[in-house]
């Protein structure tokens, strides 16, 4: 089968699926490569078209087992006529339980057919150098495993056209899918004393929470804790201590030591 292109379809907060995908990407050797990233706000209320006879990598993190409502909602604007599609979660190396199926069935709702699916491991997005979880994760053997997948499939282009190949894949997870967790209360916030008013912050936030004029305002109701203002601040003005979230940080670094590694579904 001939692919027109390869696009990178994704939502990626704190950006360890993008790094992934793109890893992906470079094994499966594809040219053109395209990002579709729906993790803006900007690029979430655009219509991103059709997709035909491109081949897709559409990659999303794992929250509280399932993924998360903004992806879900933002994929939605996808439709697919029969188009291939490799689907991958990344999560904080706890556990990835329903999201890889619920992936798997969304993008066949959308029109895709799912030839292969992934689980990688990507740093936690509640981990700090104090209480590290899954720390530079995807790293270099991650990546190296990420590429050797790509070139699976790549391998395996050839045959992505026949029956056999598109109904059997079959991936872990059950359905009904886990009850999503009720949303967490409050959201990271700014030390002024360090702050710069540089607005990173707002720029990364995926779901436009925070507003910073001469000093930096964020709208706890619509904070979903991705952390990605926290990892990109340049000069570390912004902290996540929602008691309840620095409670589920010490429980991960705690009982999740041990190094999970990457699952693949070709
Ligand atoms: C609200 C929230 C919930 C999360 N839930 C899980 C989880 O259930 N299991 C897990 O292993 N990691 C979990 N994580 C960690 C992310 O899946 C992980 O850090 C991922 O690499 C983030 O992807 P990104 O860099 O593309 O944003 C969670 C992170 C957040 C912010």
């Amino acid at each position: 089968m001939n692919f027109s292109s390869l696009k990178l379809a994704y939502f990626s907060p704190t950006g360890t699926t993008k790094k992934v995908l793109e890893a992906i990407a470079e094994g499966i050797g594809i040219e053109p490569v395209e990002h579709l990233s729906v993790t803006s706000t900007n690029t979430a209320m655009k219509p991103l078209g059709n997709f035909t006879d491109e081949l897709v990598v559409i990659g999303a993190p794992v929250y509280a087992g399932r993924l998360p409502e903004d992806a879900v909602k933002r994929f939605k604007h996808f439709r697919a006529q029969g188009t291939r599609a490799i689907l991958v979660v990344v999560y904080g190396n706890r556990d990835y339980e329903d999201s890889l199926l619920e992936l798997t069935d969304l993008s066949r709702e959308l029109g895709f057919i799912p030839v292969a699916s992934a689980a990688f491991i990507g740093e936690h997005s509640f981990s700090t150098k104090d209480v590290p979880i899954a720390t530079g994760r995807p790293d270099k053997k991650d990546l190296e495993k990420a590429v050797a997948f790509g070139l699976t499939i790549k391998q395996r282009i050839s045959d992505l056209g026949s029956l056999d190949t598109t109904v059997s894949l079959k991936v872990p997870g059950n359905f009904p899918y886990k009850t999503r967790m009720p949303p967490i209360e409050g959201a990271a916030r700014t030390l002024a004393s360090v702050c710069t008013t540089c607005g990173t912050c707002a720029e990364v936030c995926p779901k436009g929470a925070i507003k910073v004029n001469t000093t930096v305002e964020t709208d706890p109701n619509l904070c979903i804790k991705c952390c990605a203002c926290v990892k990109e601040c340049p000069t570390q003005a912004r902290i996540m201590d929602i008691p309840f979230v620095r409670k589920i940080a010490a429980w991960l670094n705690e009982n999740y030591t041990h190094r999970k590694e990457p699952e693949l579904f070709p």
